[in-house]
């Protein structure tokens, strides 16, 4: 299997970034809703830094996987079956990388605005002083965003299993 995409089929790389996010997603989603629902605890510290690592590490992964896509271009090879089809399919891909940095980077700014040290993997990073009224709107942010995600995650999904089944296009060859 190339590491390169081709005009027909993404190539190693970029399916892994794929699917390693989908993978991440389907739990960080649910994990974060698990979260906010458990009492004040030493375990609920625990818990919120694991989903916060994970949060971060989900946006380097994008940051990488972006970075790769621009010199690497996505597959260009697509049949189209009414018009703007391709449009709306690069409106999907922008929305789902757009909601999954307005998710990270709100959650990082929330933490920050709560006047917390972060630490960023490579380096650790704290804003001098807190504003609980913007750590409170970049929460809301927060979930706003994640329920953007959910919509577009079901949107695209949908797309999937209409050209699968509808289309008949073979779609799922690209990336798998
Ligand atoms: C968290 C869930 C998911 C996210 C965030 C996501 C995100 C994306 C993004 C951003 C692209 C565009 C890649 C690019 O060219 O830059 C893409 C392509 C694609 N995804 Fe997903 N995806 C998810 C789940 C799925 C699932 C579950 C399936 C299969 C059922 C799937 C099938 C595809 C296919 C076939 C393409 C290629 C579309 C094309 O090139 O026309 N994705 N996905
Ligand atoms: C892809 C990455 C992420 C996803 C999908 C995600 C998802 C979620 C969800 C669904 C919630 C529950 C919201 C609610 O209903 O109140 C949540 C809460 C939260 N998230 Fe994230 N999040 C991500 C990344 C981050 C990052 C990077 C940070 C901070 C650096 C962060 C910090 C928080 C905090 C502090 C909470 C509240 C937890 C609590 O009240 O104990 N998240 N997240």
């Amino acid at each position: 299997m190339k590491i390169f995409n081709s005009k027909s089929e993404y190539g190693l790389l970029a399916k892994l970034f794929h699917w390693v996010t989908f993978i991440v997603l389907i739990a960080q989603v649910p994990f974060g809703f698990y979260l906010v629902g458990l009492e004040f605890s030493d375990e609920r510290i625990e818990l919120e830094n694991i989903h916060i690592l994970i949060g971060i590490t989900v946006f380097y992964l994008t940051l990488f996987r972006l970075i790769w896509k621009f010199f690497n271009p996505s597959p260009s090879e697509t049949r189209s079956f009414f018009k703007g089809q391709v449009f709306i399919g690069k409106a999907n891909h922008f929305l789902l990388y757009l909601s999954i940095f307005t998710i990270t980077i709100s959650g990082i700014l929330k933490k920050l605005y709560m006047g917390e040290t972060l630490s960023f993997i490579f380096f650790k990073y704290g804003f001098e002083k807190d504003n609980f009224v913007l750590a409170d709107a970049y929460y809301q942010v927060h979930i706003y965003a994640n329920y953007l995600l959910l919509a577009l995650v079901s949107l695209h999904i949908l797309a999937v299993i209409i050209h699968h089944f509808v289309f008949k296009d073979k779609i799922l060859k690209k990336i798998t």
